[in-house]
């Protein structure tokens, strides 16, 4: 007859093989409760998606004669100042520069001086460049340039690049 015996090195290995069996099912249930925990955390606190850019029309090109500006109402509230220089930016390929028409002093509203090609405030002598950069007045002193706002010249028609609000 064949009879199995155990001797105490059997018992020794099937303890062992338990033990690592249970690690083995211990580490595999933490995984998958760190993935569904981790899943649960996404949708709970979603990350924040990145503000959609949109495209607001701002004129046709041949309204806005060399030296004149006009104002723009901006769905985030804003107010943009689209300027025409009459000279050709290099870099953008067109004679529209834009900024937000609003002081960085205290918000009066800039306008354009085609003559000089620069912005003027009219409430304190804040004077910014057609870069916008501040140069005399207040603005000039805290370094508080004009918001710039990206444009888009297609064919005929002028669009300020936003983000929604
Ligand atoms: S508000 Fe423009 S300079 Fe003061």
């Amino acid at each position: 007859m064949n009879q199995k015996s155990f001797n105490a090195n059997d018992i020794v290995g099937w303890v062992a093989r338990r033990k690592f069996l249970f690690g083995g099912f211990l580490a595999t249930v933490g995984a998958a409760y760190g993935v569904f925990a981790s899943y649960a955390l996404k949708f709970v606190f979603p990350a924040p998606k990145p503000p959609r850019r949109i495209r607001v029309f701002l004129g046709f090109s041949d309204q806005i004669r060399p030296g004149a500006s006009k104002a723009v109402n901006l769905p985030t509230g804003d107010q943009l100042l689209i300027s025409n220089t009459g000279k050709i930016n290099p870099v953008t390929g067109n004679t529209f520069i834009a900024f937000s028409n609003s002081c960085p002093h205290l918000g009066c509203k800039v306008h354009w001086e085609a003559r000089r090609e620069e912005f003027v405030c009219p409430c304190h002598g804040g004077v910014f460049t057609a870069g916008g950069v501040a140069v005399a007045g207040p603005p000039a002193q805290s370094g508080s340039n004009l918001k710039p706002y990206e444009i888009l010249v297609e064919g005929n028609s002028i669009y300020a690049v936003v983000e929604e609000v």
